[in-house]
């Protein structure tokens, strides 16, 4: 049997007295969605630095198909991490940027440079690709850190507010991206305030608050458990789950 793609047992994190996650255990099978849920400080882009090994958990573990995140050079070839300020060269142009990171990853140039062309045709991003990052919208900047994190193709994706940003076409040639790598079989972990997001894409959601999970399961048995009425929406449970004193907890 294969082993969880995103895996994590009792991880915690503090920052001196703030506990920025408590205690988290996660078993995510290969090829889901998971729709990373939680109010500003809830500890989701903690979680996922300790999920790229880019920072060490205070206790616990974590590992990706099976892999210790500690094992650096295996993890970096295992994970795509998009953070919340993508890492870009201003003086570099789109095109450049991606041409760095194929080198910085030893990636087969030539079949590399055919993906490149696709995907920059695919975010409307062909006319741009050779002026400087440094006179990039936002929302230009935020497509080509995405395409750069998913160019070594990675099994697993991590995506730390993907859409943010991005005007609705871009949301949608992002959401078409995740849903055809998804359906490649790929791992995609995505924390977002935006709830439509997850709901159009995500088959498991998890909502943390105050470092904890409160909530998880699929987008319609969170919504559920809100409200015994029935019309309770993703947006009521959140509320529901994240507010004091948590009356479903
Ligand atoms: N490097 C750090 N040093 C000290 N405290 C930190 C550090 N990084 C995060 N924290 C604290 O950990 C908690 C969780 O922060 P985190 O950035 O993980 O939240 P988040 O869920 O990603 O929030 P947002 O939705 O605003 O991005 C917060 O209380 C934050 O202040
Ligand atoms: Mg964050």
């Amino acid at each position: 049997m294969c082993p969880p793609a995103i895996e994590t047992d009792a991880l915690r994190k503090t920052y001196g007295n703030t506990v920025a996650l408590q205690s988290l255990d996660l078993s995510i099978e290969a090829g889901t969605i998971y729709g990373f849920l939680g109010p500003n400080g809830a500890g989701k882009t903690t979680t996922m630095r300790l999920l790229t090994g880019l920072s060490d958990p205070t206790s616990g573990t974590a590992s990706l198909s099976g892999t210790p995140v500690g094992d650096r050079r295996s993890i970096a070839d295992i994970v795509g991490y998009l953070p919340e300020s993508p890492p870009l060269y201003g003086e570099f142009s789109g095109r450049e940027q991606l041409e760095y990171v194929v080198g910085l990853r030893m990636l087969d140039a030539d079949r590399t440079a055919e993906r490149i062309e696709e995907l920059l045709a695919q975010f409307d991003l062909i006319e741009d690709a050779d002026r400087r990052i440094s006179g990039y919208s936002t929302g230009m900047k935020q497509k080509v850190a995405y395409i750069q994190t998913i160019l070594h193709d990675p099994p697993v994706l991590l995506l730390d507010e993907p859409t943010a940003g991005l005007d609705p076409r871009a949301a949608r040639q992002l959401k078409e991206s995740i849903a055809q790598l998804s359906e490649a079989g790929t791992t995609v972990f995505l924390s977002t305030h935006i709830l439509p997001v997850v709901e159009e894409l995500a088959d498991t959601i998890g909502v943390l608050y105050d470092g904890e999970l409160v909530a998880e399961g699929s987008p319609d048995a969170v919504t559920e458990r809100a409200e015994a009425d029935g019309d309770a929406t993703l947006e009521d449970a959140f509320l529901a789950v994240t507010s004091e004193p948590m009356a479903n907890r």
